[in-house]
């Protein structure tokens, strides 16, 4: 029989990574619960509507990166390639604009996109992702930045580099983007094809382009961050002198282009050295005109999304550290239930515990022992013997409770 296999830039995500990726969204978890984010959970596909609606008619991700499909009523639908549009759908739907605001949330899970796979390119890839709904607080701008370099702090990513940048307002943008498409008018010959195709919806891209031509032109373009109203230069300043005040250094950069069209405002983007071509550890910004843009009153919104995958490409092998493991093994046959007994114990004083089910020998089960980390393994036979297997040292307990007791003693601290 022909051997299936996962899809194309999809992943298994086997043991031992599946318990680095767990504790990653742990340790997001704990940061922004520190911070006041509540976790929510949003479907993993939507009406198509709502990304081209909040994601942008004219990006890669809905031109070319959806997976769209129809049900069987004929709605088109799509999964999910990014949670900003579905959290402020929801916030929305549920008339969050009446809670005490800003509404806080986090949320983790599968997102797609129809991108060509490479190393930290998946079709099905996890993101961590956090918003702060209904307040244009510049400190929310910054502490959200802040939350996420400490969570790759604490998930051991490595050094990364944070490019900063402002959008200011659609108004602004728009007198913008007519500006720099005049201006690369007067260049058109030499800018790539696809720039040039691109010229007249969405001009921005440009910033992006690989090609040297282009970038030459790009490099003397105007920029944007020149052309921002005060109020906007003011909240970005605030924003900058925020994370100077923090300690948090960062790389102003006015050609950062997000690839989604809902920004306004403040932009960031973090960076790995340890990653390839797909260096971007996690980015976002503000979102003020999102939530209007979908029907909702009129809401200002910033987060960002890290990727689950890229952040342990960066963090390298290293598996987090388990609580200390022991196993329960037996010298004669027997009908296993003082073992299994002792197991649930040791398990509620806060071990992990492992016992003997696939029938080794002695030898076998001592060897297994010292595969899965034990620091103590438990014999049960004529009598009940505990094995400190860092010095082989073994000492024979009258019952369970004696057993438990000496477990207790050879404990690593
Ligand atoms: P994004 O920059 O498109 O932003 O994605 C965030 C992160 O998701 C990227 O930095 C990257 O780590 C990861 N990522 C994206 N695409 C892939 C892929 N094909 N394979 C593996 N990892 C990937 C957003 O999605 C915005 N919703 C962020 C945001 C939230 N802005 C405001 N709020």
């Amino acid at each position: 029989m022909k051997k299936l296999q996962a899809p194309r830039g999809t992943l298994d995500v086997l043991p031992p990574d599946a318990r680095r990726r767990l504790r990653i969204v742990e340790i997001a978890g704990d940061v922004l619960g520190r911070a006041g984010y509540e976790p929510i959970e949003t479907p993993v596909f939507e009406d198509t509507e709502l990304f081209v609606r909040g994601v942008g008619e004219s990006t890669d991700i809905v031109q070319k990166e959806m997976f769209t499909f129809e049900d069987k009523a004929g709605r088109s639908l799509t999964l999910r390639p990014e949670a900003t549009a579905g959290v402020c759908r929801a916030y929305i739907e549920h008339g969050m604009h009446k809670l005490p605001q800003p509404v806080k949330v986090w949320t983790a899970g599968p997102f797609f996109r129809h991108e060509a796979p490479q190393a930290g390119r998946y079709r099905q890839f996890t993101q961590i992702d956090a918003e702060a709904l209904g307040s244009d607080d510049p400190t929310l701008d910054a502490e959200l930045i802040l939350l996420l370099a400490e969570i790759f702090e604490r998930a051991g990513t490595g050094p990364s580099r944070l490019r900063l940048s402002s959008l200011g307002t659609p108004a602004t943008r728009a007198d913008y983007i007519d500006e720099l498409r005049t201006y690369l008018r007067t260049r058109e010959a030499e800018l790539s094809g696809e720039v040039r195709e691109r010229l007249e919806q969405n001009p921005l891209r440009a910033f992006d382009a690989d090609h040297a031509g282009t970038q030459a032109v790009m490099a003397e373009a105007p920029r944007l961050t020149d052309r921002l109203s005060s109020e906007d230069a003011e909240h970005f300043a605030e924003v900058r002198a925020l994370l100077d005040a923090a300690g948090m250094p960062y790389e102003l950069d006015p050609t950062l282009v997000r690839g989604l069209d809902y920004y306004t405002r403040t932009v960031f983007e973090f960076e790995s050295e340890r990653l390839g071509a797909q260096a971007a550890l996690g980015g976002g910004g503000r979102y003020d005109g999102l939530i209007e843009e979908l029907g909702g009153p009129p809401t200002p919104g910033v987060g960002w999304a890290a990727g689950v995958e890229r952040m342990l490409l960066a963090a390298g092998d290293e598996s987090p550290a388990r609580a200390p493991t022991v196993f329960i093994s037996y010298a004669a046959p027997d009908t296993g239930r003082d073992r299994f007994l002792l197991a649930r114990e040791l398990r509620g004083a806060g071990y992990r515990v492992e016992m003997e089910q696939a029938g080794r020998s002695l030898k076998g089960q001592l060897k297994q022992a010292d595969r899965v980390g034990a620091f103590a393994t438990v014999i049960f036979g004529d009598s009940i013997e505990v094995k400190d297997m860092e010095t082989g040292d073994q000492r024979e307990a009258a019952d369970l409770e004696e057993a438990l007791g000496m477990v207790r003693d050879v404990t690593p601290s």
